[in-house]
């Protein structure tokens, strides 16, 4: 696992806007899961600039979202409207700014009629696309990885999740509060990529950013491995991993010297992109 620390958010965000740049460069038509929140805006902001600066090119991507609301109205074929939805935040934020192809972008159906066979519809879907290349990743509160919260089993599929009182309130602050919609309206039922779906990507990357998350990510990189923490199931992949923090996310980490020791001596002796 590399755990690379930045000063602050822009600086984690630049090293994980990086990161995906240099697997869209040498896989061009690579498979990206991408994820939503807060904590991602600053890379997809980063990715758009290099986009536009640097021509990084987005034809060939293909991609999968971890998770939806269920229960919100997306109609891709329609014009961008204000729900609140991950739909919505997916164009706002990264889709429409890049040159990615609409039919290259599967996001979960938060308004299908038969969530269950949507679900495995969505797991074939990704197989059908070769896997994915690199899993981006941040951590709720109560430490999951997208909607997989605390209990979810550590090789749970795409399914339905009810979401817990942490989720909520923590989605409410940062976003439903903003567009004025009341607390009672939220959405408590989301589609998820399980555990298990994301542990079966090539790569991952988690971002986490701020003193609030620096609890939940020392418990998911050094604690036991554990449902309560789903996040934790990051200990148990097989491949690249990649974690980038800012200086408060990295706070409460036991290893947080040593694992700034190992990324100069990477620096110093040129391997420095041994992860990509
Ligand atoms: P946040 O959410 O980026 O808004 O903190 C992270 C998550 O729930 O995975």
């Amino acid at each position: 696992m590399d755990v690379i620390i930045k000063g602050d958010y822009d600086e984690m965000s630049k090293f994980a806007a990086g990161v995906i740049a240099e697997f869209v460069r040498k896989k061009p038509d690579c498979v990206l899961g991408l994820a939503t929140g807060s904590t991602p805006i600053g890379t997809y902001r980063e990715l758009v600039r290099m986009h536009k600066e640097e021509g990084l090119d987005f034809s060939g991507v293909r991609t999968f979202n971890l998770d939806e609301y269920l229960g919100i109205g997306i109609d891709l074929s329609k014009p961008y409207d204000e729900d609140q939805s991950y739909a919505r935040f997916m164009y706002e934020e990264l889709f429409k700014h890049i040159n990615i192809k609409k039919e290259n972008i599967r996001l979960p159906d938060g308004r299908t009629s038969d969530p269950d066979g949507f679900c495995k519809w969505y797991e074939e879907e990704i197989k059908r696309a070769g896997g994915i290349d690199l899993q981006l990743l941040g951590i709720g509160g109560d430490g999951h990885w997208a909607f997989n919260e605390p209990g979810s089993s550590l090789a749970s599929r795409t399914r339905v999740q009810v979401l817990t009182k942490q989720t909520l309130d923590d989605n409410y602050e940062m976003f439903y509060k903003k567009a004025g919609v009341p607390r009672e309206e939220m959405p408590h039922f989301a589609i998820t990529m399980g555990i298990g779906t994301i542990l079966e990507a090539r790569n991952i990357m988690m971002i986490a950013s701020g003193r609030k998350k620096a609890g939940v990510v020392a418990k998911a990189l050094e604690g036991p491995v554990t449902s309560q923490i789903t996040a934790s199931a990051i200990q148990l992949h097989p491949g690249g991993v990649i974690v980038v923090l800012d200086q408060e996310a990295a706070s409460g980490l036991a290893l947080r010297d040593h694992y700034m020791h190992v990324e100069k001596l990477k620096e110093k002796y040129g391997l420095s992109t041994r992860y990509i």
